[in-house]
């Protein structure tokens, strides 16, 4: 499985604190059946002002320290950016980090807020062919409901590769994101699912309940489809596969 969105790198973000952390975390996720991660970490200014240079020495460093240890793991560039005008900048003008070796960035706003001028800046970053994976859809206000779950069908229609969390799906139909993750996932609306695991804690959540309650939701097929097919596509540079649903 290759997963998106972890935060694996040390004392950048809310991720592992130091070296012995991130390293387990590493383990931790090849032991569960994860062969490559993004390392993405916050690009959270003025919180975490997280830039390209300094996140690429940190996995060059976790690849060797992997390597040393015999731990099967690849890490794979990338970042989550946070919305707003500083950061989108930065990433019209080259100066984010996108998803391997192409053009996919990770993005997260803040789920009650929303972000401003949300379509007129996605259309921005679609101008400039940056294919944009939104973070944990399910936890965002304005994709509650009939009508955002509507709005959320559009922009995927357009183009947007809605990521869910593994370990929201692990939780009970009743809560409000387990809910809606798997509402979205049944419905055809999400392109990639990742464990944004931050730390060992966060990795059982995600791949033993969390995946089980994907497979229980479409099969292997999505499993492969979100974990494998996607994610291998989006570190390429090229866009979704995409996927119709059974019916419901
Ligand atoms: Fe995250």
């Amino acid at each position: 499985m290759i997963d998106l969105h972890t935060h694996i790198l040390p004392g950048i973000d809310d991720g592992p604190t130091d070296w012995d952390d991130s390293l387990a975390l590493a383990r931790a996720l090849s032991q569960a059946g994860v062969t490559a991660v993004a390392a993405t970490s916050h690009m959270k200014p003025p919180t975490w002002d997280n830039r390209a240079e300094a996140l690429t020495g940190l996995r060059v460093e976790l690849s060797q320290r992997l390597d040393e240890e015999g731990v099967r793991l690849q890490i794979h560039p990338g970042a989550e950016h946070w919305w707003c005008g500083a950061v989108l900048d930065r990433l019209v003008a080259g100066g984010g980090q996108t998803y391997g070796t192409g053009t996919a960035a990770l993005l997260e706003f803040h789920p009650i807020e929303g972000p401003r001028l949300f379509e007129q800046r996605l259309d921005r970053l679609w101008e400039h062919g940056i294919i944009i994976v939104l973070a944990h859809v399910e936890r965002y206000k304005i994709f509650e409901g009939r009508d955002g779950f509507r709005r959320l069908a559009r922009l995927v229609d357009k183009g947007l590769v809605a990521q869910v969390n593994l370990g929201s799906l692990g939780r009970g139909f009743g809560w409000s994101r387990g809910g809606a993750a798997k509402r979205m996932v049944q419905a055809g609306l999400i392109g990639l699912a990742c464990g944004d695991c931050h730390r060992v804690k966060d990795v059982e959540p995600a791949y033993d309940r969390g995946l089980k309650a994907l497979e229980k939701l479409g099969g292997t097929g999505v499993v492969e489809r979100l974990l494998w097919r996607n994610p291998s596509r989006l570190l390429d540079g090229i866009e979704v596969d995409p996927w119709s649903p059974p019916q419901f």
